[in-house]
């Protein structure tokens, strides 16, 4: 695959995903460095989806979240497991959505032009790896086929480690 950006359409979610998906596994392919692999996997899909403000990475270390590789503005640094929507995420292993993040209990506002969020559980086997954090500026902007194209990438970006 060539490096440069393209566009996928997203009127059709399941086939834009489907696309992202296989050019996220020839971008990642052959390649285990972490850093490397969150960088550019968050690369691609802050390029890739429309209307986002922060797509990028929070990794599980000593027992908290602390901010890996993102495009965006920068970040709060260490989430505790179970505070704002990426330790909720990393705490109920499970994709968290949020349509409004000011209706959320807890959420942790880095960019005051976030509206709605989606954060990703990376886990493999059984051991928390971090989070997949995506915001946008819009309401609602996220919805399951989101979840279902965000989870396939993720789960891309995990088993090439
Ligand atoms: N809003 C997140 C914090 C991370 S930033 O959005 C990049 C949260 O509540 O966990």
């Amino acid at each position: 695959m060539s490096h440069v950006s393209q566009s996928y359409d997203f009127s059709n979610p399941g086939e834009a995903y489907a696309e992202l998906a296989r050019d996220l596994r020839a971008l990642l392919q052959g390649e285990q460095d972490l850093v490397a692999n969150a960088a550019n996997t968050a690369a691609l899909i802050y390029d890739a989806l429309p209307g986002l403000n922060w797509a990028g990475f929070y990794l599980y270390k000593s027992g908290e979240l602390v901010l890996g590789p993102f495009q965006g503005k920068p970040a709060c640094v260490r989430i505790a497991i179970g505070k704002g929507v990426c330790g909720s995420a990393a705490a109920q292993r499970r994709t968290i959505l949020v349509e409004d993040v000011h209706a959320f209990p807890g959420h942790i506002a880095c960019d005051s032009a976030s509206n709605s969020e989606i954060v990703i559980p990376l886990i493999r086997g059984n051991e928390l790896l971090g989070v997949l954090d995506l915001d946008s500026p819009k309401h609602a902007r996220f919805d399951s086929a989101d979840a279902r194209g965000l989870e396939a990438l993720a789960k891309i970006f995990i088993d090439c480690l």
